[in-house]
């Protein structure tokens, strides 16, 4: 496999030399009431979830990251024998590369080889059209398709896009013939009210709000800018938590998935109780793979999902569709953004 799409390997270096877990996140600016009779038994607790017509047994999974060269390749075997081995589902990066240049589609196939029944979402730009989201479907036998909407990231991409209106038209087009689930998902800059109620009307019914918080593709196409001249744009968009709360309103119409900065299975356990059904999780699997192998990473997943049931016993929360009840405490950071925002 020659490899050809240098900028997917840059991609990974630099979200791997700028991977630092956040020491405050505002997942700390929200807090649980803690209550002393929880009337739940761990044993009964039920993680499992649904989203885009999909079953997962876990609530959260490996989030699109990569595929394209040599390097990537390997990263997606690896990641794949990870979800295989625990359960996980698990997203491409994006497949435009193997559209382009078919020599590099097995360092997407090798997911579906190592894993021949999981639960795999292809990803693309928003801009494609119908016939490029069949073939990155095809390419994996994908059970459904991510669509990245990523403004930000092309206007600081040195050779990104910079045609942004047919997007919405695309999306539509894509929602209403590609033949498989379409998720549409941001990549680190979080969505509003506004944006999650026009994709609603144009018929999407899955959204990952993916917020600030964790990986910053702002700061990375910044580095790679020849004079690093976009710094100030390196705070731009909604965490993730704000973002859940712009789409709060909707959780019940639509499949929210949280991603962007989630560290530990307490801020899963946040994301779900302001209306996530899954969280997606991207830089630190990454982290994890590169530095600590397959079974570490494995060993991982499963103190995570086992965490996640010792969190809702506390709770006292049986499912997740129970954490939304949760008495949660926002600081007066997040009180503010509602009130501005007229959230309640
Ligand atoms: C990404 N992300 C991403 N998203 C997407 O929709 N298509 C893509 O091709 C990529 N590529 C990519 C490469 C690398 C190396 C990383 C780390 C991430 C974005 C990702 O899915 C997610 O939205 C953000 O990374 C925020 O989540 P984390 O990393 O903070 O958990």
């Amino acid at each position: 496999m020659s490899i050809h799409i240098n900028r997917k390997d840059e991609h990974v270096l630099l979200a791997n030399k700028f991977y630092t877990p956040e020491t405050s996140s505002d997942f700390d600016a929200l807090k649980f009431v803690h209550h002393s009779l929880p009337q739940v038994n761990y044993d009964d607790i039920s993680i499992t979830t649904t989203v885009a017509g999909l079953t997962f047994d876990t609530p959260f999974f490996i989030n699109g990251m990569t595929g394209g060269s040599e390097n990537t390749y390997q990263i997606n075997r690896d990641l794949a024998t990870v979800a295989r081995e625990t359960g996980l589902a698990m997203a491409s990066g994006s497949i435009s590369a193997a559209l382009k240049h078919p020599e590099v589609i097995k360092s997407y196939s090798i997911m579906r080889e190592i894993n021949p029944n999981g639960i795999l979402f292809a990803n693309l730009g928003a801009e494609h059209s119908v016939e490029n989201g069949k073939r990155a479907v095809d390419i994996l036998q994908a059970n459904a398709l991510q669509l990245h909407v990523n403004a930000a990231q092309e206007l600081v991409m040195p050779e990104g896009g910079r045609q942004f209106d047919h997007w919405l038209n695309t999306i539509q087009l894509m929602v209403e013939q590609v033949g498989v689930p379409v998720i549409v998902k941001e990549v680190g800059f979080g969505m509003s009210r506004e944006t999650i109620e026009l994709l609603k009307s144009i018929g999407v019914a899955s959204i990952d709000i993916s917020g600030r918080g964790g990986t910053n593709f702002a700061a990375i196409e910044n580095a790679r800018r020849p004079h690093n001249d976009l710094d100030f744009l390196e705070d731009w968009g909604q965490s993730t938590v704000i973002s859940l709360l712009e789409a709060y309103n909707n959780h019940a119409s639509l499949d929210i998935i949280a991603s962007g900065g989630i560290r530990t299975p307490l801020d899963m356990i946040k994301a779900y109780s302001l209306g996530a059904k899954s969280c997606g999780l991207s830089g630190q699997f990454l982290h994890l793979i590169q530095e600590k192998g397959i079974d570490e990473t494995c060993e991982t997943v499963t103190l995570w999902q086992e965490q996640l049931k010792t969190i809702m016993t506390l709770l006292g929360a049986q499912t997740l569709p129970h954490l939304i009840k949760s008495d949660i405490i926002l600081s007066p950071s997040l009180t503010s953004w509602c009130q501005n925002r007229m959230i309640d």
